[in-house]
């Protein structure tokens, strides 16, 4: 560069430059392209409550959780640590009541993994809430964290959604309702899920 003259230097900055920008606005028009906001209507941020309860079951007619995985059996494992490495892909009823009779607002589809090799029950959570009711008929959220099963109250985050959740965030807070019961294989949580969409 030291060997060329300013103005030589000069043009073949410009060069370039207009290359570059050639190039950005090629890749823009053909990937993706900056977009102002009004392009799309985005009314102002709401915050939506929910609040239902969903019905782990896992044997009986009803079932809608489904082992698909289970860890390879080791004799180093303790018991309490059998569902670490356990995969269940899951399609549970969201009801506005404990009892399962009760309305039925859409359901939760996804996997859960037991994420934790000790005591303290984490789950990996993966999971789309699946509306079905009113206005928010064919809107999902989703949600991905971490779930404790130790612990009274669980938070996990809401990442995204669809429909009239697009741009969606928040939280959904969770407890055990009624514990996983033996005789009817079912298990009953309670959700409060807030999130921000537009
Ligand atoms: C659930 O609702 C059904 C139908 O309304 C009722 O027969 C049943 O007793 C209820 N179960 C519980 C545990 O309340
Ligand atoms: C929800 O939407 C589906 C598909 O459009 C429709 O078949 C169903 O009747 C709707 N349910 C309610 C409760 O509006
Ligand atoms: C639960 O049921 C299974 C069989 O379905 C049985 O082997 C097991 O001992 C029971 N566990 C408890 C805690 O009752």
């Amino acid at each position: 560069m030291s060997s060329m003259s300013p103005a030589k230097h000069l043009s073949v900055v410009a060069m370039l430059f207009l290359s570059l920008s050639m190039a950005v606005a090629t890749f823009q028009s053909s990937v993706g392209r900056t977009m102002s906001k009004e392009d799309i209507i985005l009314k102002t941020e709401k915050l939506t409550h929910f609040h239902f309860f969903f019905h782990v079951i896992i044997s009986g007619p009803n079932i809608d959780d489904v082992n698909a995985a289970l860890p390879p059996p080791t004799s180093t494992t303790p018991a309490a640590n059998a569902f670490f490495g356990r995969v269940d892909s899951l399609d549970t009823p969201l009801t506005i009541g404990p009892n399962i009779s009760s309305d039925r607002i859409g359901s939760m589809q996804g996997v859960v993994v037991g994420a934790s090799p000790v005591e303290e029950l984490a789950y990996f959570m993966e999971v789309i809430f699946v509306f079905t009711e009113g206005k928010y008929n064919g809107s999902t959220l989703v949600m991905v964290g971490r779930n404790q099963a130790t612990m009274k109250l669980r938070e996990l985050p809401i990442v995204g959604g669809t429909g009239i959740f697009r741009f969606a965030r928040g939280y959904a807070l969770t407890r055990t309702y009624s514990p996983f019961d033996n005789k009817t294989g079912t298990a009953i949580y309670e959700y409060d899920l807030y999130a921000l969409h537009y």
